[in-house]
C-alpha cells in the first residue's frame, strides 16, 4: 500500500532539491475569485505575480505541497475509473526569478523548465519506479498566439533520452492551463503519461501523472495575457491516479486511498451499482473534507456545492434502503486514513451533525420527490427547477433517478437558467415591496435594516419559540400564539391567558429561557407534508399553511430531547447561545382573554 509512502517518498525528494514543504491550504480559498481550491497553486498566486517574497515567507523559491483539491466541474463525471470532486494533488513550485535551471542544482533560487522537467522524470521513473518504457509526454504544439514549445521538446529528446514517437504534441485544450478562477497565472504544460506497455505508449493512450505548468502568463479578468516578468513552475500530479499507477488497479476506487471505504459501503449496500458505489464513496469523502474546512449547505456558493453532494448521498441511501449510518461508518473510515494528515477530519461532532441536520431536513422531501419523478413523461428546466425547489431533488439526481425517456433533452443549462431566473425574481420582489428602504428581511414579523439587525432579530425570532414553550410549562398546554412581532428593538407575543401573571410566574419563565439557552441546543427545520407536522408541531391558527411545511426543531435526541417544535417559515440562530440572554420588560392585557408579554435580548 503506498497512500503513506508516496506522501513521504515526493515530499523528501523535493525537500532534498530545495523545497520548502508547505502544508495543504483549506479548501475554502481567501481568493475570492474562486469557489473552492482546485490546484495546488492557488495559495500561491500571488508568488507568481511578485505580490509576494517566497524568500520571506519560505526561505526558498521552491515550495512542494501535497494540497487538498476540490472540482465541481467533474461531479457528472464521478463514477468512471479517474475522476473526483475531492482529491489530493502533489506539487512542485518555483517563483521567479530563475537561476541556474539544472536539476543538479539542489539551491533554493527559482527553476524552469529544463529542472522541472528533469526532477519529474527523475521522480516517476527512480523513485517511483515507473518503467520509462511505458511512458510518453505531451508537449504544447503552438497556436496563433503561443508558439510551440520548443524548448521542452528538446528537454525531453536530447537531455532526457526520450524517444522522438513518445513526446506528442497537444493543442490548447490539453497543453495549456489555468488560471484559476477568473484571472491568475497560467501557461503551457508538460504532461507525463503512464501506459499499460510500449505499445501503448507510442500510440500515446494511457493515464496522466504528471502536469507542469509554465507559469509564463497572467491572465486578467478581461481575458487578456500579459507576460510575467519571471516565470514560475507549477506541477500538479492527482494522487490518487498516480496510486491507481502504482498498486496497479484499475480505478482510483481501488486504491489505498478509497479501498477501506468502498468496503465499508459494499458491506451495507451488496446490490448497489458500480456508478452508485463510487458516487457514495466519492460524496462522503467529498463532504466530510468541505464540512471539516467549515463548510455549511447551503443554497449558495460552497454551501450548495455540500448540499449536492449529501443529497445525492441521501437519495441513494433512500433508493437503495441502506441504513443512514453508512455516513458514519463512512467517516470512520476517512478518519483513521486522514486523521493524522488532516486534523480537522478529527472533529467528528461537528461532521456527523451537519450530516444528520441535512439528512433529518430532506429526507421525508426527498423520498417523495423520488417516488414524484415517475409521474412525469418530460422534464423540463422548468420542471426540474420545482422539483429541486419542493423537495430538495438536485439536478443530477432528477437525470438519474427519473425515467430516461423523461429526461433526455433535459440540460444543466436549462435547470441553471430557471434556478438564475427564480433568484432574479425573487431579488425585484424584495426590492419592490421594501420600495428602496433598505430593508434586507421582512418576513411579516421579521424586520431588519442591517446585519446588525438581522442578528438581533434571528435571536428574538429564537426566543419567542423558548417563549412560548415555556409558557406552556409554567401556565399548561393551552396557551396557544395569537399574534407574534419582532423588530430589532424586541421580542411581542401575544397568547391566551385569562388573567395577569405573578412576578413569580414571569420570573420562572425567563429562567426557563435563560436555561434552555445556556444549553446551547441545536436549531433546525424540517420540511414535510402538513399533516405530518400537525402532528407533532404547533401551528399558528391564524396562517393558511401550504401542503409542504417548514417545521423548527429547537433541541435533538443528542442535546437531550425536542422541546420546541413549531411551524414555521424561519429563520433563525443555528443554536440557542447565539441568543445570549433574555429579558421580559412587560406583561399586560390587549383585550378579554389574550396577554402580552414583551422581551429583549443582550448578546
Ligand atoms: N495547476 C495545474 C493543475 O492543476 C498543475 O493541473
Amino acid at each position: 500500500m503506498y497512500f503513506y509512502k508516496l506522501r513521504e517518498d515526493f515530499l523528501n525528494f523535493f525537500k532534498e532539491r530545495g523545497h520548502t514543504i508547505v502544508p495543504s491550504s483549506s479548501l475554502i480559498p481567501d481568493d475570492p475569485s474562486v469557489l473552492l481550491t482546485t490546484a495546488g497553486m492557488q495559495q500561491f498566486k500571488r508568488y507568481y505575480t511578485g505580490e509576494l517574497n517566497p524568500f520571506s515567507d519560505f526561505g526558498s523559491a521552491r515550495t512542494a505541497s501535497i494540497q487538498k483539491c476540490f472540482r465541481t466541474s467533474d461531479i457528472e463525471e464521478v463514477g468512471d475509473n479517474t475522476h473526483l470532486t475531492f482529491f489530493e494533488m502533489l506539487g512542485n513550485f518555483s517563483f521567479g526569478p530563475v537561476g541556474e535551471d539544472d536539476p543538479k542544482n539542489f539551491g533554493k533560487e527559482g527553476y524552469f523548465k529544463r529542472a522541472a522537467i528533469g526532477w519529474g522524470f527523475e521522480l516517476v521513473t527512480q523513485v517511483l519506479k515507473i518503467d520509462p518504457a511505458k511512458i510518453f509526454v505531451t508537449v504544447f504544439g503552438g497556436d496563433k498566439e503561443i508558439p510551440f514549445d520548443e524548448e521542452s521538446f528538446k528537454i525531453w529528446s536530447q537531455e532526457i533520452g526520450l524517444p522522438k514517437e513518445r513526446i506528442k504534441l497537444g493543442s490548447r485544450e490539453d497543453n495549456f492551463w489555468g488560471p484559476t478562477g477568473s484571472e491568475g497565472p497560467c501557461g503551457p504544460t508538460t504532461e507525463i503519461y503512464v501506459a499499460s506497455d510500449e505499445n501503448q505508449a507510442l500510440q500515446g493512450k494511457g493515464v496522466e501523472v504528471w502536469n507542469i505548468v509554465f507559469n509564463e502568463f497572467y491572465k486578467n479578468k478581461s481575458g487578456e495575457y500579459k507576460k510575467l516578468e519571471n516565470p514560475g513552475i507549477d506541477t500538479g500530479a492527482g494522487y490518487e491516479r498516480l496510486l491507481t499507477v502504482l498498486e496497479k488497479v484499475e480505478s482510483v476506487f481501488e486504491t489505498s486511498a478509497f479501498l477501506p471505504l468502498v468496503e465499508v459501503i459494499k458491506k451495507m449496500a451488496p446490490s448497489l451499482s458500480l456508478k452508485e458505489l463510487r458516487v457514495l464513496a466519492d460524496h462522503i469523502r467529498g463532504a466530510i473534507f468541505l464540512i471539516a474546512d467549515g463548510v455549511e449547505p447551503s443554497n449558495k456558493e460552497a454551501g450548495y456545492v455540500l448540499r449536492r453532494l449529501l443529497r445525492r448521498i441521501i437519495a441513494i441511501k433512500v433508493k437503495n434502503d441502506i441504513h443512514e449510518d453508512i455516513f458514519q461508518l463512512g467517516y470512520e473510515e476517512v478518519k483513521k486514513l486522514f486523521g493524522d494528515i488532516y486534523p480537522e477530519v478529527k472533529d467528528k461532532e461537528k461532521i456527523i451533525n451537519v450530516w444528520q441536520t441535512e439528512f433529518f431536513k430532506f429526507e421525508t422531501a426527498i423520498s417523495r420527490g423520488i417516488k414524484e419523478l415517475t409521474k412525469y413523461q418530460t422534464i423540463s428546466g422548468k420542471d426540474a427547477f420545482y422539483l429541486y425547489e419542493t423537495f430538495g431533488l438536485p439536478f443530477e439526481l432528477i437525470k438519474e433517478l427519473a425515467p430516461p425517456q423523461a429526461v433526455k433533452n433535459l440540460s444543466f443549462q436549462d435547470f441553471e437558467e430557471e434556478f438564475k431566473k427564480h433568484q432574479e425574481i425573487s431579488r425585484a420582489g424584495v426590492q419592490k415591496k421594501f420600495g428602496g428602504h433598505g430593508l434586507i428581511l421582512d418576513t411579516g414579523e421579521l424586520k431588519a435594516e442591517t446585519q446588525e439587525d438581522l442578528k438581533k432579530v434571528l435571536a428574538l425570532h429564537t426566543a419567542t419559540h423558548l417563549l412560548q414553550w415555556a409558557l406552556r410549562k409554567v401556565l399548561g398546554d393551552q396557551i396557544r400564539q395569537m399574534g407574534s412581532d419582532i423588530n430589532p428593538e424586541r421580542l411581542r407575543f401575544d397568547f391566551n391567558f385569562g388573567r395577569k401573571l405573578t412576578e413569580e410566574e414571569l420570573k420562572k419563565i425567563e429562567d426557563l429561557v435563560n436555561e434552555q439557552i445556556k444549553k446551547d441546543l441545536p436549531v433546525y427545520f424540517k420540511e414535510m407534508p402538513k399533516k405530518e407536522a400537525e402532528k407533532i408541531a404547533l401551528s399558528f391558527f391564524k396562517e393558511k399553511y401550504p401542503d409542504i411545511v417548514k417545521v423548527y426543531f429547537i433541541g435533538s435526541e443528542k442535546s437531550g430531547g425536542v422541546i420546541s417544535a413549531e411551524f414555521c417559515g424561519g429563520p433563525h440562530v443555528n443554536s440557542t447561545k447565539e441568543i445570549g440572554s433574555f429579558k421580559i420588560i412587560k406583561e399586560e392585557s390587549v383585550g378579554k382573554g389574550v396577554r402580552r408579554i414583551r422581551a429583549t435580548v443582550e448578546f
